[in-house]
């Protein structure tokens, strides 16, 4: 395959980040670790125009995100908007501030799909990932809505230490609800997820308990449910080809408008972040610094350069790689060929005996 620099297809999908508020607090979160305030977020009519410019870059689908999505009041207005622009529109939420009225007012706006998070399927461990007392009745009535308005859902279950053995169940779940699809997601390591690994990070034998579990799902439900399994990359001798590639498939939009080939890009040091508001999305999928910094093979370093895989896995994940070794263009140290491996290994030789307490993700930035 000829090297992706000099042009870029088109992306597939965005993930606009409407607003990191959120009234959880999972010890996980994917955003960053400084979170954006609501006075810089994009505006209605901003959202509007990258949702026009997305669409005419050749975009396919958009993913409402947080944040909490549904913190933002005109949620609806951008719903229709990306159905007028052709998109399929997909929300990303925690379901907690969901209820019939808003639920009807997104689907008569041509909301294609949702996707709900669920802590874990016991209610108290659930309140105490989230911290947010209350939740677990609020998601699973979220549910119940989706599902009676005919819309298709998607359960995603983020699996950790704590909950890894309650796998099945949350099949149950899901088959009790009604999903059509469910999301068992290991923990990512970087943002929150990093600073709690050594609490997250689930063991060789709840690894092996969970792939079991997984495959009696997919002899139960077979074609009824869908069923997508993330590993724990720490204990996979590669990585996994983040993002599907640096600046191939995806565009991250952050709640003010910067624009990321991933949701971690923003910890890159050194690189100015491309912004809606300075410069078209076109332009800056095609040229700017950031995307073009990892697209492709020509970057690579040895053992990446001359590996089979390289346009495989397109050497793991750059933030990864960056927070374990502080060199975002390393290969990424879950990879059996890195140099850097041992880092991983020493991770997950700390997990024996009792998990540490979490530190949570708050948000308390100036609204
Ligand atoms: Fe992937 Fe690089 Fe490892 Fe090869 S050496 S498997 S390309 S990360
Ligand atoms: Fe940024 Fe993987 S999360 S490249």
């Amino acid at each position: 395959m000829e090297s992706m620099t000099a042009v870029p297809p088109p992306p597939m999908s965005l993930l606009a980040e409407l607003t990191h508020r959120c009234p959880l607090q999972c010890p996980y979160c994917s955003n960053p670790l400084a979170l954006e305030p609501k006075a810089g977020e994009l505006s209605t009519e901003e959202w509007c125009d990258i949702l026009d410019q997305a669409a005419a870059l050749g975009v396919l689908q958009v993913h409402f995100s947080g944040g909490e999505p549904m913190a933002r009041k005109d949620l609806p207005v951008l719903v229709r908007h990306a159905a007028k622009a052709g998109l399929y529109s997909n929300l990303i939420t925690s379901g907690v501030l969901m209820n019939r009225d808003n639920l009807a007012e997104l689907s008569a706006a041509g909301l294609d799909h949702v996707q709900l998070s669920f802590q874990d399927a016991d209610p108290q461990q659930a309140e105490i990932i989230g911290g947010m007392k209350g939740a677990q009745p609020r998601k699973i009535e979220a549910a119940r809505l989706v599902v009676e308005d005919g819309m298709p859902l998607t359960l995603n279950f983020v699996i950790h230490r704590l909950n890894a053995e309650r796998v099945p169940a949350m099949f149950d779940l899901a088959e009790e609800l009604g999903a059509r699809r469910v999301e068992i997601a290991h923990t990512q390591y970087y943002g929150w997820g990093l600073k709690n690994r050594a609490a997250l990070l689930p063991t060789r034998k709840q690894l092996e308990d969970t792939e079991k579990a997984v495959a009696a799902a997919r002899e139960r439900f077979g074609n009824r449910m869908a069923i997508d399994f993330v590993t724990p990359d720490y204990y996979a001798d590669e990585p996994k080809p983040c993002m599907g590639g640096w600046g191939q498939r995806f565009l991250n939009i952050s709640p003010s408008g910067r624009v990321l080939p991933c949701h971690a890009a923003e910890t890159i040091p050194g690189v100015t972040f491309p912004n809606t508001r300075e410069a078209s999305l076109a332009d800056i999928w095609g040229k700017s610094e950031l995307f073009q910094m990892f697209r492709g093979v020509d970057w690579m370093p040895e053992p990446c350069r001359s590996c089979d895989r390289k346009e495989v896995d397109w050497g793991g994940c750059r933030c990864q790689a960056l927070a374990l070794t502080g060199r975002a263009d390393a290969t990424d140290p879950v990879c059996r060929r890195s140099p850097d491996r041992g880092l991983v290994d020493a991770a997950l030789s700390e997990i024996a005996g009792e998990p540490e307490a979490f530190v949570y993700r708050r948000y308390t930035t100036p609204e």
